[in-house]
């Protein structure tokens, strides 16, 4: 049985009279201001706002803000930030990224696109015959970056604290600076050997020739610096003035060590490229999934409609168990490469219909389907079932547990999901000299080509397909959960697996994360962790699945509201070193 909120009258009470309340200008947010005893654990139940990220720094910084009475947009702002102090190689200014928001006081989901584009010179075949992992590290890989021009609009429309406000918790942490984990450590072993091939680079993460050793203490001086600045002069200083001028020097000719043999290709970012950026609203994607209704992100990220119709097509199956989550996912990732990418005309509406669902939906059987489907035909006439036809396989890049997800909610019930990027993990590995942040390299999201039709090909000004899926879903109008993940286009995989856990296979939130996982993309393998291989593996193996080991897919943020006003934020208990998830207040 699926525990669904129920409208209990108390809470009904408690949503009514928060539209009556005026959500006021917070105080500027101070260092520090959650009490020094708040511990990093996966799951937190309470009142008031909740928050949760992969990091218990940032979710102090957002919990600070809340409780100097920020709303969730403050906090998601500040925590995004914090997390280009303490998680540098998922996120940063110099990267992008999505947010779904709740705006509790006009009952209306919207969403912010941050997404990184593509340079005016680039075209469809910049990116043509180079070998993938020299495309990660390089200046043509960089985008122009989004997160500063997301936040300045985030904070605009729905948020109280001003950029300089919502900067200053993360000064602070850059100047006082962090404890080394393992996952820090880890994240800067596995790229020393491209990191000491940039001056800039080395010089910040290499102390002394080596990553910073688990326990000791790291500042960012030049980032507090940045962010200072960046809190001063906003967002111009980035989109045309000097710091993009120094970012453009960069990313077209990256600070390469002297003796370097390493092949670092310049990008094609120009200022103007960078003054041409916005940030845009989109209408979120929406389907009805058992009663709820199911928001995500609209192209050009992937997540909204993959996810969307994965849920259409399981519900209209008899049953939902693994083999049918697998087998919805395999043919939604088919439909997916044809159609989503950031071009006009994306047939999003009859991609998230509920006649393509079922059409799809009846070429799943007893037994798995052979991969790589091939697309269905999203054109408003849907027939008799057909049996499913394969397709070429296209090749598909590697994806990592980079980027992160955090989810804030506030007292008044505004709700944040905010998948953050710099892609890879370090992003292109190249440092902007005395700046203390990383460039990403989301162009690598692109379809390299050659590959005529792709929807996914480079183009000027274009954005990469993402698959970034923060999603938020109502119940009878009223939040009921929020959540997202990173791992490439596993992170759409995360969040139906989580939901279907939730909704169909009877979990709690906290059992519906850290459940065992397995990713479907329409390949001829289904990546799985070991712990679901030895639960579920023989009986879908005896199905025609083929399970290969994936040790760790996603790192999900989440947060439901519980019946009564609780809200219950939850974090990964052990994937990528565990999340922090943390309440306004334990008490009512
Ligand atoms: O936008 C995307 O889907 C990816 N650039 C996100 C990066 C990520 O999750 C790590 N993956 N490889």
């Amino acid at each position: 049985m699926i525990n669904r909120r129920i409208a209990a009258p108390l809470a009904g009470v408690l949503v009514g009279s928060s539209l009556l309340l005026v959500q006021p200008a917070a105080a500027s947010p101070q260092a520090s201001p959650v009490r020094p005893g708040a511990e990093k654990k996966p799951v937190a139940e309470g009142y008031g706002g909740a928050v949760s990220t992969v990091d218990l720094d940032a979710s102090k910084v957002a919990l600070g803000v809340l409780r100097q009475g920020g709303n969730a947009m403050d906090a998601a702002v500040a925590a995004a930030a914090a997390l280009g102090v303490t998680e540098p190689y998922s996120a940063g200014l110099a990267g992008g990224g999505f947010i779904v928001y709740y705006d509790a006081r006009r009952k209306k989901v919207h969403t912010i696109d941050g997404r990184e584009t593509a340079p005016k010179a680039m075209g469809p075949t910049s990116l043509e015959g180079i070998p993938f992992e020299e495309a990660v590290t390089s200046g043509l890989s960089a985008g122009v970056p989004g997160s500063v021009a997301q936040w300045e609009l985030a904070l605009r429309k729905f948020g109280t604290l001003s950029l300089k406000q919502a900067l200053r918790p993360s000064i602070e942490l850059a100047s006082r600076g962090f404890k080394v984990d393992q996952t820090f450590y880890d994240q800067t072993a596995a790229n020393a050997a491209r990191f000491k091939d940039f001056t800039s680079t080395a010089k910040l993460y290499l102390p002394g020739g080596a990553p910073p050793p688990v326990g000791s203490t790291f500042r960012n001086p030049e980032l507090a610096e940045t962010y200072r600045k960046l809190g001063k002069q906003g967002g111009g200083w980035l989109y045309g003035g000097a710091l993009g001028a120094e970012v453009v020097a960069t990313v077209k000719k990256p600070p390469v060590t002297p003796g370097s043999t390493r092949n670092v290709r310049p990008g094609l970012m120009e200022l103007a490229d960078l003054k041409a950026y916005r940030a845009l609203e989109r209408p979120p994607t929406k389907v009805t999934y058992k009663g709820m209704d199911v928001y995500g992100m609209a192209p050009p990220s992937s997540g909204g409609s993959t996810v969307g119709e994965a849920l259409n097509i399981l519900q209209v199956l008899p049953k939902v168990g693994e083999h049918e989550y697998l087998e919805a996912s395999r043919l939604s990732f088919a439909d997916r490469g044809k159609y989503v990418g950031d071009i006009p005309g994306v047939p999003l509406e009859e991609l998230l219909s509920d006649g393509f669902a079922k059409e799809r939906a009846c070429l799943i059987g007893e037994r798995a389907l052979t991969s790589p489907v091939a697309p269905g035909n999203p054109d408003g006439t849907y027939g008799p079932c057909a049996p499913a036809s394969s397709a070429e396989a296209t090749p598909s890049a590697p994806e990592g547990p980079e980027t992160t997800h955090l989810v804030v909610t506030d007292r008044w019930n505004n709700v944040v999901a905010y998948n953050i990027t710099i892609e890879s993990t370090g992003g292109n590995g190249i440092v902007v000299p005395g700046r203390g942040f990383l460039l990403n390299n989301e162009l690598t999201d692109f379809t390299f080509g050659p590959a005529p039709g792709d929807p996914n090909l480079p183009a000027p000004g274009k954005r990469p397909r993402s698959s970034m899926a923060p999603t938020i879903v109502l119940d009878d109008g009223r939040p009921l959960l929020a959540l997202g993940s990173p791992g490439g286009s596993t992170i759409i995989t995360t969040v139906l697996q989580i939901l279907v856990n939730r909704w169909d296979l009877g979990m709690s939130l906290p059992e519906a994360l850290a459940a065992p996982r397995a990713t479907q993309r329409n390949t001829p393998q289904t990546q799985a962790e070991q712990a679901f291989i030895d639960r579920y593996g023989a009986e879908l193996t005896e199905r025609g699945h083929s399970l290969v080991l994936n040790p760790e897919i996603g790192a999900a943020t989440a947060v439901e509201f519980l019946r009564n006003g609780k809200l219950q934020a939850v974090a990964e208990p052990t994937r990528r070193g565990g999340g922090s998830a943390l309440v306004v207040s334990e008490r009512r």
